[in-house]
């Protein structure tokens, strides 16, 4: 096998900066959840094309349907600051080994990237165990309306 160049070598480790700079985004985001009820705390991120990331945490209520997941109060914050182009998500959750997110959060990721990296973090006093996935993979065939036409 050929030895990485220093160019290959350089992206891959900007990559793996860029994917712990979310991971800690994502913790901390985590750190800030009200989740009194479920007792999980999760935290999400997202870095947008334009390389700036937005945090989220889970946000539940006492009327249980109102509860809020991390990855869209994520999507909410990066709408709010008028971005609309993900590339990459982290989301942090405690726990021996990391938690997906659910289908919601797929669908409304879905809305704003047709693909980008997942990374799902489990944080412990052992350290953080960790998964990369793909949107793509997590939902595949998602619902979306390419075109709107006049009603019939
Ligand atoms: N939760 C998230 O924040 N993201 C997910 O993708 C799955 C679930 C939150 C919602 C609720 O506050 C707690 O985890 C337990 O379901």
């Amino acid at each position: 096998m050929r030895p990485p160049t220093r160019a290959r070598s350089d992206s891959k480790n900007r990559d793996r900066a860029r994917i712990e700079r979310l991971i800690d985004a994502a913790s901390a985001a985590r750190a800030r959840a009200y989740a009194p009820y479920s007792r999980y705390a999760v935290g999400a991120a997202i870095e947008t094309a334009s390389g700036k990331v937005f945090a989220g945490c889970n946000v539940e209520n006492a009327s249980y349907g109102a509860c809020l997941c991390a990855e869209r109060n994520a999507v909410a914050q990066m709408v709010a600051a008028g971005e609309s182009r993900p590339v990459a998500c982290a989301v942090v959750t405690g726990g021996r080994s990391p938690g997906a997110p659910c289908g919601i959060c797929r669908q409304v990721l879905s809305e704003f990237a047709k693909d980008l990296v997942v990374v799902l973090v489990a944080e412990n006093p052992r350290g953080r165990a960790r998964q990369e996935t793909t949107l793509a993979s997590l939902l595949p065939l998602a619902f979306r309306i390419e075109a709107r036409s006049p009603r019939k």
